[in-house]
């Protein structure tokens, strides 16, 4: 079972360095989060597997990292200034300000017809404030969602610095288009790749790292003769889904959804949705669009673009004529990938049954803790309900239910009632021997790859060549580290928890013969093997 909600993904990622809130000294800046140690190390391999996969391994891939910032016009033809918006309306009642098409779909049950539907709608009043009910909504406005800032030392005053953050990487490429077809000599079809920061001033960001404002892009832009598009389109269709079926994701957390008609970009000819069921519902992790001409044809010197310089097209020698090459996009989010992975290979799950007289205990003071809850009158009444329930629920289900019982450590509403330390203190303890939390990485994705143990720290030539084993493999381009932090089962606690599919303990017999036990995080298995095959051995497993 891949993870039952974010929040227990957002838990481990904070107790465990791999997401941390941002400025949280602070206070904190809503829906921004920073990649700790392991984290870093996480979104790197995602990004290093992907580019992998379009690039290095494929003979019609071009890589590009193109500027953040760029010149204004790039946004002006792409059409983002005039339409990269959401349209918003206020609530002169409350003050909130919720985006009146989502208004709209749900209380109308159906898409609006454009702003101007929106608009007659809420005119007529029939559309309610979804926080306090009222009808007094101000006419819905467009929202431009692109971050502004000011190129240059001076502030003006006028719009001559003005710049934006790019909401999306793709621009960046299709202005470098020229530049990549005549420097790498390229003929069609081929296309170029690109990963980097992109910026949206989102209206309803959240779900973690799923909707935020600053995130990653994983971008090809794919060029093709027009006619060969369509099946081009499927080819990168199925090859992006197998990429996130190879590195783990299960098949039935992944699906392939076809854009109807009327949610098509206007310049989208088609659009596939690649899907993954997050703990809060089937949502989108990358879409794979057939662009048409559109971008390149934009950004062409022309009757509708006297700014450009370049005539962005193709010479093609079958037809001895200049073509405008159509484009295949495929656009994922490196953060949702990442989050995708994580989620799925997230479990929690009980190693050997607990002996019945000590669950029955633990279920006793479970039992308590709600009693105690329902008792309290200094709780809201939302989160007496949610913690009475969560407690009822849990007590039954014991002992299978003891994972979920040690995610409820991190709830500051369960921590504030008395008897819930005690509750605490003795599921941690049953925890430690009976449970584990493992994240069942794809071992090329895992932050870490081996960790190395003496089985114990105050005995030198265990030290030794345990910190031997470490730069060897380190050396091989495995990412080791080493500890001696703790027992050996506790060691191999931690490193399930963080996803590192092979830990390796010397032991006195490792002095004697030189072998080492490989530990395995998913059968827990363990196997000797000797000091030197290990390079060769892991990274066979690595594929
Ligand atoms: N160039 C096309 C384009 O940008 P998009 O569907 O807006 O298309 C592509 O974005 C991908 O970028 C999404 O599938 C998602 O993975 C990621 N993405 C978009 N907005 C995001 C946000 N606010 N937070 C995190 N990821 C986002």
């Amino acid at each position: 079972m891949p993870a039952a909600s974010l929040e227990s993904i957002v838990s481990l990622c904070k107790r465990r360095g791999i997401i941390f809130p941002s400025s949280a000294i602070y206070g904190g800046l809503g829906s921004t989060w920073d990649y700790g140690p392991l984290g870093v190390e996480l979104k790197n391999n995602v990004k290093r597997a992907w580019w992998r996969s379009v690039v290095h391994e494929r003979d019609d891939m071009e890589g590009l990292d193109a500027a953040i910032l760029m010149n204004r016009l790039v946004w002006k033809y792409s059409g983002h200034e005039a339409t990269f918006s959401d349209p918003m309306t206020d609530c002169r009642f409350c003050k909130s300000r919720p985006r009146a098409d989502h208004l709209f779909v749900a209380q109308k049950g159906r898409d609006p017809k454009g702003l101007a539907e929106i608009n007659a709608a809420i005119t007529a009043k029939e559309l309610k404030c979804p926080r306090c009910g009222s009808t007094d909504l101000t006419e819905a406005r467009p929202f431009n969602l692109m971050f502004k800032t000011t190129v240059g030392a001076v502030e003006t005053g006028d719009d001559s610095g003005l710049a934006y953050l790019r909401p999306e990487t793709a621009q960046g490429i299709f202005v470098n288009f020229g530049n990549v077809l005549d420097t790498m000599r390229r003929k069609l079809p081929f296309g170029i790749a690109q990963i980097g920061k992109a910026f949206r001033n989102e209206i309803t960001p959240g779900n973690f790292t799923f909707r935020t404002r600053e995130f990653e892009q994983m971008e090809i832009e794919y060029f093709v003769k027009p006619g060969e598009d369509e099946a081009a389109h499927q080819a990168w269709i199925d090859t992006r889904t197998r990429w996130y079926a190879d590195l783990g994701l299960r098949p039935e957390n992944l699906r392939q959804r076809e854009q109807e008609k009327h949610e098509l970009a206007h310049y989208a000819k088609r659009c596939v949705d690649l899907e993954y069921k997050f703990p809060m519902g089937w949502s989108e992790l990358e879409g794979i669009a057939n662009r048409t001409d559109f971008d390149l044809l934009a950004h062409s010197r022309g009757p509708n673009n006297p700014d450009s310089i370049a005539e962005l097209r193709y010479f093609d020698q079958e037809q001895k004529k200049h073509i405008v090459p159509y484009v295949i996009e495929p656009s994922a989010g490196a953060d949702r990938a990442t989050l995708a992975f994580l989620c799925d290979a997230y479990e929690e799950a009980l190693v050997k049954e607990p002996p019945a007289d000590d669950i029955a205990k633990l279920r006793e003071l479970v039992e308590s803790f709600a009693r105690s809850v329902d008792k309290r009158d200094n709780l809201e009444a939302a989160t007496k309900t949610r913690l009475s329930e969560v407690a009822h629920q849990l007590a039954a289900e014991l002992p299978g239910a003891l994972p979920r019982l040690l995610s409820l450590s991190e709830d500051a509403d369960a921590n504030r009632i008395e008897v819930f330390k005690k509750v605490r203190g003795v599921a941690e303890k049953m925890g430690e021997e009976f449970t584990r939390t493992v994240l069942r990485l794809h071992p090329r994705l895992s932050p870490i790859t081996v960790a190395v143990f003496p089985l114990k720290k105050n005995e030198p030539r265990l030290v030794e060549m345990a910190r031997g084993i470490k730069a060897e493999l380190q050396a091989e381009g495995l990412r080791t580290v080493y500890d001696d932090t703790g027992a050996i089962g506790k060691l191999y606690r931690r490193q399930d928890e963080i996803g590192t599919p092979f830990c390796l303990t010397v032991d006195f017999q490792s002095l004697d013969d030189g072998t080492v036990t490989v530990r395995d995080r998913d059968t827990m298995s363990q196997e000797r093997a000797g000091r030197s095959e290990l390079p060769s051995a892991l990274k066979k497993r690595l594929r």
